[in-house]
């Protein structure tokens, strides 16, 4: 007999949990069905399936042949009307229709079929959250590889963003993340775990281009001023000359390259040349003292020849001064070939990902009046470098009032309210304590300190005046957009949340901060404070009873609320998590728990 096919007496009890009993079959007629099946547009929200204490039993591990089943249509309340399948007993709907219709998601899997009501993961802190530790899974991210970053910069070594301008300019959040991540990725990895070898060392692996005119040109090796080994050469400057090179090791994993030189020239320049080994194709970079705010292009005039692509990197470094470069080459032959333009490819896949072993480097050249220091090292990814570079950027870029402004007009809640460039952020602001704490844990440069310090101001300053505070009926918030009126985005706000205690926590710590900074950890400690117990008593509005809430735009503008989508409803519940280890808040971990449930098709109860 069909296992599956349940008894007349269960069948009305059943039909209400229809959509999960019959997944196998759902799959298989969603591709029956997916060219004919057809329903009006305009789907309203999911219908609720409140009732979840009905035991839902999948017992057809035994079934190989499907009920005998007949095509009819099926209504769906008043928006939709499609083909369905019907046995004598049950009613089939097609998996496609219930992903849209439902905002589910499911896949085949080892023969089976899967129904996930959440397609994001619930990912859980491992450890209590570590205030000189890991930053979540932040390991795990790549913010180099995403779509919306056009380059990691050469001169400030931080990632530029065209999120919200196709000028790429730079986002607080996003170069704190690329921080955190390598923060994080340094800890995971470990230092002895870096492989390096030394190119260049010995005076015969410098080479000119054979047959060039420079061939000949004058090498001067020499010890410098720190007593290190250098060279002096001098060729012409235009980039179609080979210049001066060394080869560059073939090791997949030492995709980095740092050195450092000095230009006597104004249009010195240096060129990597390394092939994608998948396409076979030969890619050239071009690191030109051009100041262009494209970051990085491809010269459209100059055809691909013999499969090779010529690109340019910005990067107006200052004559006469030392200049330490490290290039984590991967990334930046991805970011470069991303430039190219395709109608045929949506942005996202024109986003090119390139991993280690896609890989082969060959040279690294040099040309017009400079002075190199001989040894070249290239490694593994330099993490430590790309962490210190964000905290550097967030030192050298503060201004007077605490804040690191956002170059771009941010538009909100569809343009209903607009920040104009020049705003802050409450998230920026928490990943650069969360950043800037760090970095000084490793470093105990007190400059890393001050920065965090003057980060704390616009937390008690209203978003009206220029901070990143706002009320929700007198319990205050701070803002990752401070608009006015407020939106209360909570992903944000828990962030920030995290950077505050991370700072306040610097007082515990080695080495031990001066004292002059003591009234600012208990600045830190009491906004977490206060922002703690706003969480607690406003983070019932973020529960929707099936998910959580994006923001409270529909309390505040009177919008149609704005539901948190899977992804971030699992950002929620790890940020709960983390307050929770923090605080050990019970009533916030009953909620995290909650919306766990909710993201495996647990609901709250109706009346
Ligand atoms: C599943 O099927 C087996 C064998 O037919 C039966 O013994 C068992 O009770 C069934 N389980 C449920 C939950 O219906
Ligand atoms: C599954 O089907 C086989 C063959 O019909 C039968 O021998 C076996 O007992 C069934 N098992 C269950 C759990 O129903
Ligand atoms: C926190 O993380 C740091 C860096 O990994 C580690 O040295 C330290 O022991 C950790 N502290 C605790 C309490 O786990
Ligand atoms: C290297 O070049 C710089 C700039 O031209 C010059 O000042 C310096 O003396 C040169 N050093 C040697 C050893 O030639
Ligand atoms: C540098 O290059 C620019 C553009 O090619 C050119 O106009 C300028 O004269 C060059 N400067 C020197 C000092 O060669």
């Amino acid at each position: 007999s069909a296992v599956c096919i349940p008894s007349l007496d269960e069948f009305t009890m059943r039909l209400r949990s229809t959509f999960r009993r019959a997944l196998p079959y759902l799959f298989i007629l969603s591709f029956l069905y997916w060219l004919n099946y057809y329903f009006t547009s305009n789907v309203a929200p999911p219908p609720s399936f409140h009732d979840t204490s009905i035991p839902i039993s999948l017992n057809c591990t035994n079934s190989s042949v499907a009920p005998p089943h007949n095509s009819i249509t099926c209504k769906v309340d008043d928006i939709a009307s499609l083909f369905c399948l019907k046995s004598d007993l049950e009613v089939y709907f097609p998996f496609s229709f219930l992903k849209k219709h439902l905002d589910v998601s499911g896949k085949m899997k080892d023969g089976q079929f899967e129904w996930r009501t959440s397609y994001a993961k619930m990912r859980l802190p491992e450890k209590t959250y570590n205030s000189s530790g890991l930053f979540g899974h932040f390991a795990t991210y790549s913010v180099e590889t995403r779509e919306r970053v056009k380059c990691i910069n050469p001169i400030t070594g931080v990632p530029m963003s065209t999120q919200w301008n196709v000028i790429p300019y730079y986002y607080p959040i996003q170069i704190a993340q690329y921080g955190l991540e390598h923060y994080s990725r340094l800890i995971t990895q470990g230092e002895e775990g870096i492989r390096s070898v030394v190119v260049g060392g010995d005076s015969k692996e410098w080479r000119g281009a054979p047959g060039s005119l420079d061939e000949t040109s004058e090498r001067v090796f020499f010890l410098d001023e720190s007593g290190k080994h250098a060279l002096n050469f001098s060729t012409q400057d235009d980039v179609s000359n080979p210049g001066v090179y060394v080869t560059l090791s073939s090791d997949p994993d030492l995709s980095t390259v740092s050195f450092s030189f000095k230009s006597h020239s104004p249009n010195s320049s240096f060129s990597i040349l390394l092939t994608v080994k998948e396409t076979n194709q030969l890619v050239l970079m071009h690191y030109v003292p051009r100041d262009d705010s494209r970051c990085v292009w491809n010269e459209e005039t100059k055809k691909m020849v013999d499969n090779q692509v010529t690109f340019f990197y910005s990067f107006p470094f200052v004559v006469g001064e030392w200049v330490d470069i490290t290039r984590d080459v991967l990334v930046d032959a991805a970011r470069a070939l991303s430039t190219i333009k395709d109608k045929a490819r949506t942005k996202k896949e024109a986003n090119v990902i390139l991993r280690t072993g896609d890989i082969s480097m060959h040279s690294l050249s040099f040309r017009g009046h400079l002075t190199i220091r001989q040894e070249i090292i290239q490694s593994m990814a330099q993490h430590e470098k790309a962490f210190l570079h964000s905290a550097d950027w967030f030192v050298a870029n503060q201004d007077s009032s605490g804040g690191w402004p956002v170059g771009v007009e941010r538009k909100v809640a569809d343009g209903r309210l607009s920040l104009p460039s020049g705003w802050y952020s409450a998230m920026g602001q928490g990943h650069a304590l969360s950043l800037l704490s760090r970095a000084y844990l490793r470093k105990g440069e007190e400059r890393y300190l001050l920065a965090a310090l003057n980060a704390l101001k616009p937390f008690s300053k209203m978003a009206s005046a220029g901070g990143v505070r706002n009320e929700f009926f007198s319990h205050p918030w701070f803002e990752e957009y401070p608009t006015t009126p407020g939106t209360f985005v909570l992903n944000g706000f828990m962030y920030s949340l995290i950077g505050l205690h991370d700072y306040a926590q610097l007082e515990k710590m080695s080495p031990s901060p001066p004292s002059s900074f003591s009234l600012s950890f208990s600045t830190a400690s009491s906004l977490f404070d206060e922002g703690l117990s706003s969480l607690r008593a406003l983070l019932p509005l973020f529960d929707t009873g099936s998910g959580s809430m994006y923001d409270l735009r529909h309390v505040a503008l009177n919008t149609p609320p704005n539901l948190a989508r899977w992804d971030y409803h699992a950002v929620h519940v790890y940020l709960l998590k983390w307050i929770v280890s923090i605080t050990g808040d019970e009533t916030l971990d009953q909620v995290a728990n909650r919306w766990i449930d909710y993201a495996n098709g647990k609901k709250a109860k109706h009346n």
